[in-house]
């Protein structure tokens, strides 16, 4: 399998280790071969029809600080739309950095891949938030898988246990924390007593929040996962504009105690039901499995029959998102072979 690989930062350069690490499990088990025939970073491209040497990729990444600077293969100020359009890949992975309020790019180069016939694993979730109905149309249209396990969740399964579920019972209802930054801040208001201040510039200190935590405190990245989710799983037509959008920075010290006396605690919620579709800060019980910690994600699916089935893992990380791009890479390889025979 032929792949172009758009994005070549934490998550681009964990799914090439990743895929390295398992090179013989992949062929052994599936019968694939994954070739990287070009990647892409912000400064330039590097491309050979051939596959890639993928150590030399890693290490001119690291030593020059743009693929387009690799020995032979290396081309600066790349064009990326025609790079996609005239590559000989079968598949191109999405993994440049995710901007609700500019999706253009992104969006263009997912379109340049249908149009011209090619798989997608998408991580990158701007363009499924703003355009997730057209993005699959496109897709289907041209026949092409479209995969994006990784935007929600990062490695834990959040998707495909949802569609799982699904196929056996009807999900009445979907409540999940699916913003790790945001969880950890609101764990720290209840556990040590902190206010929103304190514990967002504790979440930055470790990392965890970005230097502008607009996206994740005012409830953005959450509602990109709610679209997600509504689309590929409920198969709910929509857009980041129908989802109603609360952050957290309204939520008090005063509010956070009341609920602790109440036997709960206050969550940003992502909720999709029939008559709902929104992310707020909510009262959930104490004891319930979505109260999760720290930086956890966790999914509720409220099911008509069969009662309420829930999942907890890690939501993000470099070497987990890049669990879920091989995962979807080995759907749409058997999904290809199966199409073949
Ligand atoms: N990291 C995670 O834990 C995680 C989890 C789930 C989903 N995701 C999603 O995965 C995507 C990538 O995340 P990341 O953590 O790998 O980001 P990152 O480390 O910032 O890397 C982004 C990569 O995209 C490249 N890039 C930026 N603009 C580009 C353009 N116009 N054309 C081609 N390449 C471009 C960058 O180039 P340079 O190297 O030249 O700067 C860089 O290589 C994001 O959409 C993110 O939301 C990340």
């Amino acid at each position: 399998m032929k792949i172009l690989l758009s994005g070549f930062g934490v998550v681009g350069k964990a799914v090439i280790q990743l895929i390295e690490e398992q090179r013989s499990k992949l062929y052994s088990e599936h019968g694939l071969s994954p070739s990287f025939v070009g990647v892409i970073d912000s400064k330039g491209a590097a491309i050979d029809p051939r596959g890639l040497d993928t150590s030399l990729l890693l290490e001119t990444k690291e030593k020059q600080g743009s693929v387009g600077a690799m020995p032979a293969h290396g081309i600066r100020d790349a064009k990326e739309l025609d790079i996609i359009a005239e590559s000989e890949a079968q598949l191109l992975v999405e993994a440049t950095p995710t901007t609700v309020r500019t999706p253009g790019p992104s969006l263009e180069r997912l379109k340049a891949a249908f149009r011209t016939g090619k798989h997608v694993i998408c991580v990158n979730k701007a363009p499924l938030a703003v355009a997730f109905p057209v993005l699959q149309e496109l897709s289907r249209h041209n026949r092409c898988e479209f995969r994006y396990s990784g935007t929600v969740g990062g490695g834990t399964p959040i998707l495909s246990l949802a569609e799982e579920v699904g196929r056996g019972s009807e999900i009445v209802a979907v409540r999940a924390i699916l913003n790790g930054t945001t969880n950890f801040i609101l764990t720290k208001m209840d556990r040590e007593g902190w206010d929103f201040d304190t514990a967002l510039k504790e979440a930055q200190r470790l990392g965890y929040a970005e230097a502008d935590p607009s996206a994740d405190v005012d409830g953005i990245d959450t509602a990109t996962k709610v679209v997600i989710l509504a689309n590929g799983v409920l198969g709910r037509p929509c857009t980041i504009s129908d989802v109603k959008i609360e952050g957290i920075r309204g939520v008090t010290k005063a509010r956070i105690e009341a609920a602790r006396k109440a036997g709960q605690a206050v969550k940003l919620i992502a909720r999709i039901a029939s008559d709902d579709l929104s992310v707020a800060p909510r009262e959930v019980a104490a004891d319930a499995p979505i109260n999760v910690g720290g930086s956890l994600n966790c999914l509720s699916l409220e099911l008509k029959t069969g009662g309420e089935v829930s999942l907890i893992g890690r939501g993000a990380g470099g070497p987990e998102t890049a669990t879920a791009i091989l995962r979807d890479l080995i759907d749409i390889w058997h999904s290809v072979e199966s199409h073949r025979t």
